[in-house]
């Protein structure tokens, strides 16, 4: 499957794996339509790629109510849209108990119903093309729980339960549904995580410096979206999500006894 010209549509480009992602799909001869809330650093971040193959949409994905709009912009513009890339997200760094349940909502409508929603609005367009790939970033946090993620956890799961429903819904109809689950990759993502209180977390001090490399990372998501992968696990190969995943599914009763003793 070639890259080449076609319309790739992805969240949360103006950091982190987005924007790796975005660049290399660039390198592919691809087409990119960004969204981010932030248009000023992502146009300075692509200002040396062709301007006929990068598109900018400044949108809050939290309103929710916009997407459908926001969509058919795109398709008005584009006419097509080949590939979703759902990548756009934001972490957690809080106990349950301590934490309000504004924070709990918040986490909900940007990991989950944002994306139930884009998937809503460009499926439908998808179909009526025949054609089409539905890519979503998840996490490991979505195959194995652990504490001070409740929210984060809890969408990044609804995230599997509700693509693995809907690739069966959808098998007939030529659409691929892919889902990427990352361990930990070197972005800012701890900075802007949300702790008890709302507030972000401000420093980057959770391990992600030690994980895969952005660049690895857009690699093997590419990787994974080329061969039509239903679900690919992205890390390092020494990343302890690994073993966690291994433990949780085969050893379960290790796995809980050891995640209480740890505190990340
Ligand atoms: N890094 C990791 O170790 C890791 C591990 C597992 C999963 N992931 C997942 O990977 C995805 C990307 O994260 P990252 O690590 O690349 O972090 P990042 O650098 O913080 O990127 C997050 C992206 O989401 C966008 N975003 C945040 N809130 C938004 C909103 N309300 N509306 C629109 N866009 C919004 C941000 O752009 P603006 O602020 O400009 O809007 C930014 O481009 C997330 O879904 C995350 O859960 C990351």
């Amino acid at each position: 499957m070639s890259f080449y010209g076609k319309n790739i549509v992805i969240t949360g480009a103006s950091s982190g794996i987005g924007e790796a992602v975005a660049k290399e799909f660039l390198s592919l001869g691809s087409k990119v339509i960004l969204i981010a809330r932030s248009i000023d650093k992502m146009k300075d971040s692509f200002k040396n790629y062709p301007a006929e193959n990068v598109s900018f949409y400044s949108f809050d994905l939290t309103n929710l109510d916009g997407i459908e709009g926001l969509i058919s912009q795109i398709i008005t513009e584009h006419k097509q849209i080949d590939i979703l890339f759902n990548n756009a997200g934001i972490s957690q760094f809080g106990q349950f108990q301590g934490s309000s349940l504004k924070v709990i909502n918040d986490i909900m409508q940007l990991d989950y119903f944002s994306v139930v929603y884009m998937t809503k609005y460009v499926l439908e367009h998808m179909i009526k093309n025949g054609t089409g790939h539905i890519v979503t970033n998840t996490s490991v946090a979505g195959k194995i729980p652990s504490r001070n993620r409740t929210a984060y956890s809890s969408a990044k799961y609804a995230l599997h339960g509700f693509f693995d429903s809907l690739r069966i819904e959808v098998a007939n109809q030529n659409i691929d549904i892919t889902l990427v689950a990352p361990g930990r990759v070197d972005t800012g993502i701890g900075i802007s995580a949300l702790t008890e209180s709302g507030k972000p977390y401000g420093k980057n001090d959770r391990g992600h410096s030690n994980g895969l490399s952005v660049q690895s990372a857009a690699k093997k998501i590419i990787k994974a979206i080329k061969s039509k992968k239903r679900e690919a696990i992205i890390s390092k190969w020494s990343d302890i999500a690994n073993l966690g995943i291994m433990l949780r599914n085969f050893f379960p009763s290790l796995y809980f006894a050891l995640a209480k003793k740890i505190k990340a």
